[in-house]
C-alpha cells in the first residue's frame, strides 16, 4: 500500500530549496497539506526574499497538492505553527530542515560565526518543535525530524560552530523521543549527504548532481508516517543508501579498589582494555547507563579488586 499523507499537516523549515524543497514535494504529493517555510537568506543566513518558498508553493500547487509559504525565520518558531494552525487547523509533522553554514577553522571562529549558527541550527529548531508540541500531545500524534550531520558525529575541520550545533540537535531529539513516547510523538535524526547549494562548495559538481535529495526523502516521509514507530533514532543518508547509527560502549575496567585512592596511574594501566570494544555493549537509556556505574560501587565494596567488569552484568544488557 502506498504511504499517505492524507488529512495530515506537515510544516518543513527552509523548505525553498535544497533537500527541504524535495521533502515539501514529496509529502504534498502523497496528499499532505504543506507549509513551505523557508526565510530565502544566502547561505551564510544574511538576506531576505519571499521568492524561495513561493515557488515550491506554486511547484506544489501546479501539480494539484495543498501549500502556502511561510517567511519568517525559524527564531520566529510561533509564527511557523501558527501559519499551519491559519491555513490547515493542525499540525502533524515538523521537519527541522532549515540551515545555513559560517565555516570558519576553529581559531578564526567569532562570536557571530558561533552564535548564528547556534541560533537558526539548534535554537531555531527548539522554538519550532516547541511552538507545535502542546498541539501534538493534545491529538496524541507527532512526528519531529531534526537534521544533523556527518560533521556534527564524526567532526570536520572548520565546522567547530556547525558541529556543536547539530549534535546539539541529536541531544534535543533524544530527550524528545523520550518525552514524547505516550503522546505517539516520534522523533528522529537524520545526517544527510546531498548535493545543493550548501555543498557545491565543498563537493565537485558531478557529485553535486549525482547526489540528488530525492535520495533522501523517501527516509524522511517514513520516519513521519503514523506507520513508523522508530523513535530516537539517528540514521546516515545519501545516494539511496540508508543507516542507522547507535552508541557503543566497551566492557571497561574497574581501576578502584575498596578504602584506596583511584590513581591516574591506574588508569593508565588499565588504558588499553578501557578502550578494547571486544563485546562491547549497547546502552540504549540513561537507566541503562547508570545502573552499570552504580552496580560498580557494590562490586567495588565486595570485591575490593580491580579488573572487575561493571557492563558484563546481566542487568545492563
Ligand atoms: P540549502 O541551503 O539548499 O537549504 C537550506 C534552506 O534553509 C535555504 O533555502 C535557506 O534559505 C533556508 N534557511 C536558512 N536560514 C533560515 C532561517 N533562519 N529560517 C528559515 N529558513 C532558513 O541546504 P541543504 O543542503 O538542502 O540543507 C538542508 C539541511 O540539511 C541543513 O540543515 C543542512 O545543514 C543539512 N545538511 C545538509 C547536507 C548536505 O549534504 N546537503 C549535509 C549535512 C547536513
Amino acid at each position: 500500500m502506498p504511504l499517505s499523507f492524507e488529512g495530515r499537516v506537515v510544516l518543513v523549515t527552509g523548505a525553498g530549496g535544497g533537500l527541504g524543497r524535495e521533502y515539501a514535494l514529496a509529502f504534498a504529493e502523497r496528499g499532505a497539506a504543506v507549509v513551505v517555510n523557508d526565510l530565502g537568506a544566502d547561505t551564510k543566513g544574511g538576506g531576505k526574499s519571499s521568492a524561495a518558498a513561493d515557488k515550491v508553493v506554486e511547484e506544489i500547487r501546479a501539480k494539484g497538492g495543498k501549500a502556502v509559504a511561510n517567511y519568517d525565520s525559524v527564531e520566529d518558531g510561533e509564527k511557523l505553527i501558527q501559519t499551519a494552525l491559519d491555513a490547515f487547523g493542525r499540525i502533524d509533522i515538523v521537519v527541522n530542515n532549515a540551515g545555513i553554514l559560517r565555516d570558519r577553522s576553529f581559531a578564526r571562529t567569532s562570536d557571530l560565526d558561533w552564535d548564528l549558527i547556534q541560533r537558526i541550527h539548534l535554537r531555531g529548531s527548539f522554538l519550532v518543535t516547541r511552538a507545535a508540541w502542546n498541539h501534538m500531545k493534545n491529538q496524541k500524534f507527532g512526528r519531529i525530524i531534526m537534521t544533523a550531520s556527518a560533521a556534527g558525529i564524526y567532526g570536520n575541520f572548520g565546522q567547530a560552530n556547525y558541529s556543536a550545533a547539530k549534535l546539539g540537535m541529536l541531544g534535543l531529539s533524544n530527550t524528545l523521543a523520550v518525552e514524547g513516547r505516550k503522546y505517539n510523538i516520534c522523533c528522529n535524526t537524520i545526517a544527510p549527504v546531498a548535493g545543493s547549494r550548501l555543498t557545491e562548495t565543498v563537493m565537485p559538481p558531478d557529485l553535486v548532481a549525482s547526489l540528488k535529495p530525492e535520495y533522501v526523502a523517501p527516509l524522511v516521509l517514513w520516519l513521519c508516517h503514523e506507520q513508523c514507530q522508530e523513535n530516537g533514532g539517528l540514521f546516515e543518508v545519501g545516494a539511496g543508501w540508508i543507516g542507522k547509527l547507535r552508541w557503543e560502549r566497551s566492557q571497561g575496567r574497574i581501576v578502584r579498589q575498596k578504602n584506596k585512592p583511584m590513581t591516574p596511574e591506574a588508569v593508565q594501566a588499565e588504558w588499553d582494555k578501557i578502550c578494547d570494544f571486544t563485546n562491547a555493549t549497547k546502552p540504549a537509556s540513561v537507566q541503562e547507563s547508570l545502573q552499570s556505574v552504580v552496580s560498580v560501587l557494590s562490586e567495588v565494596e565486595s570485591e575490593g579488586e580491580v579488573g572487575a567488569n561493571p557492563t558484563a552484568a546481566p542487568a545492563s544488557m
